[in-house]
């Protein structure tokens, strides 16, 4: 078992990618927070890793939300007395809003979301980890953070900042034990799509960012992504810190 007793925070842990995380980190032996914003299906996650005998509580919060990133982190130091990795998993979509279309609302809540959780969770993890000498903190980026035209402009401008954000805490905090790297996951088949009813059809909206999905191999399942986060969150990483990883079929070699 990889994660041993360790204690792990995964946000976004109700569904997609983030459920699988919290599934395969739980089989191999950590101890979780598990939060989300959507209470019915975090539940359900927990219960699933409790039912097979892991150990998981589920805090309902939506990681916008100071008091909530405070009350997710500190559960863990409380029943579990240390908060060895951190996962900020969840993320939202921005209906590919073209950027001469973008309201502020749009950009502000894809940017408290995307960029704001991690920043806050980060931000109230460190101290703690500092304290421990070590700690791993895992972003869940997107190849939109890399490249320019897998979403609309908020969405793509957040992850780009996911990619900032996790390079400077990887490179400031190395000294104190600390790991902080971004997985950039390509296409995979998550409930992220649910948020796209009224998407921005305009021929510079999805019809433009979508020019290059000829390309993708194919899509990926969540499960892919979270070997890779088991990858990062354990000792086999110990030399990788402040990067990105992509996992996308190749989509993005082309
Ligand atoms: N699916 C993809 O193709 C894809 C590609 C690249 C990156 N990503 C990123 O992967 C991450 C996980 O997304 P997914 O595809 O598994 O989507 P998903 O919608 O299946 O899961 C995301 C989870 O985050 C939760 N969430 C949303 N807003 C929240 C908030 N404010 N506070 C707490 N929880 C919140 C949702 O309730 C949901 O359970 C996101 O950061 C997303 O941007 C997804």
């Amino acid at each position: 078992m990889n994660l041993q007793n360790k204690v792990a925070v995964v946000t976004g842990a109700g569904s997609g990618m983030g459920k699988e995380i919290a599934k395969l980190f739980a089989q191999e032996g950590a101890k979780l927070v598990l939060a989300d914003i959507a209470e019915a299906p975090l539940n359900e996650v927990a219960k699933e890793i409790q039912a097979s005998g892991g150990n998981a509580i589920p805090i309902v919060s939506n990681v916008a939300r100071e008091e909530d990133i405070q009350t997710m982190i500190n559960t863990a130091v409380s029943e579990f007395g240390a908060l060895d990795i951190l996962v900020n998993n969840a993320g939202i979509m921005d209906k590919m809003t073209a950027a001469a279309d973008v309201t502020d609302e749009l950009w502000e809540r894809v940017f408290a979301v995307n960029v704001g959780g991690p920043m806050r969770a980060i931000r109230k993890a460190l101290p703690i980890m500092m304290k421990q000498g070590h700690g791993v903190i895992i972003n869940t980026a997107s190849v939109g953070g890399l490249f320019g035209s897998r979403a609309g402009a908020a969405y793509t401008a957040s992850k780009h900042a996911v990619v900032g954000l996790t390079k400077n805490v990887g490179f400031q905090y190395a000294n104190f034990g600390i790991r902080c790297n971004a997985i950039a996951p390509g296409g995979v088949e998550t409930n992220i799509g649910a948020d796209m009813a009224d998407v921005d059809m305009s021929a510079l909206g999805m019809q433009r960012a979508m020019v290059g999905m000829g390309l993708n191999p194919r899509m990926g399942k969540p499960d892919e992504i979270a070997k890779l986060a088991l990858f990062l969150a354990s000792d086999d990483s110990s030399f990788v810190n402040g990067t990105v990883i992509i996992a996308d079929a190749g989509w993005t070699a082309y």
